[in-house]
């Protein structure tokens, strides 16, 4: 069965976003999230990026597809003309998945990263496919109007990987720190 990570920042009360857009700008932990995505260790394979199509279209235009990853959106309403060629439209997570796990498809993924937003994130956490959490808490209250779902009690901290910055990071003042959990 293929598995997937998710990749999120939340802030003090896990809010995620804000009008479509992301509450806060931290060049730093935007980065982050594009360099922990796009790491893989077969050169000839690529990842995989998931998201509902309210954060496929609240990325800037000139930034979207998400580059150097497959990019696939979930929605019930699009159709394949409302995206780009290579942007793959599927109308649920499950069907994403088994697209993936098609013959087409297995030999050439490495990683699945589920991006957002909080009904994809939700399903995702619920599911047996989920393996890792990696998860950005900003110290800090933003207004929100769009929040990450409550996170079961199945999923513990593990020591963060050597590819994530260590401690408390800061970017114009605002406090944030990377933690990995894992689902057992
Ligand atoms: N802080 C972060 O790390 C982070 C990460 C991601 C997003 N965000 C923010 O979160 C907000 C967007 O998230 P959101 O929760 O409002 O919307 P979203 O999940 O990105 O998009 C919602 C739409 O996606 C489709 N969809 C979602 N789940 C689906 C599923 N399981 N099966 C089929 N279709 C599905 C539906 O589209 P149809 O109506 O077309 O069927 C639904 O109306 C933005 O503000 C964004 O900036 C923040």
């Amino acid at each position: 069965m293929l598995k997937y990570n998710l990749i999120v920042a939340v802030c003090e009360d896990f809010g995620i976003g804000l009008k479509g857009d992301l509450p806060w700008h931290l060049k730093s932990e935007l980065k982050y999230f594009s360099r922990t995505t796009k790491l893989k260790g077969n050169p000839a394979k690529r990842n995989v990026v998931i998201m509902g199509r309210k954060t496929y279209f609240g990325i800037p235009p000139n930034k979207r597809p998400l580059p150097e990853r497959v990019n696939i959106v979930l929605s019930t309403t699009l159709s394949a003309e409302d995206l780009p060629k290579d942007v793959l439209l599927c109308r649920n997570l499950d069907i994403a998945m088994q697209t993936l796990e098609s013959e087409k498809w297995i030999e050439t993924i490495e990683n699945v990263w589920i991006v957002g937003g909080s009904r994809v994130y939700e399903e995702a956490l619920a599911s047996p496919r989920c393996h890792r959490l990696y998860l950005t808490k900003i110290k800090e209250h933003f207004n929100c109007d769009t929040f990450f779902p409550s996170i079961p009690e199945s999923f513990c901290e593990i020591p963060i990987d050597d590819k994530t910055p260590q401690g408390i990071q800061e970017e114009k003042g605002i406090k944030y720190e990377y933690k990995i959990l894992e689902k057992h």
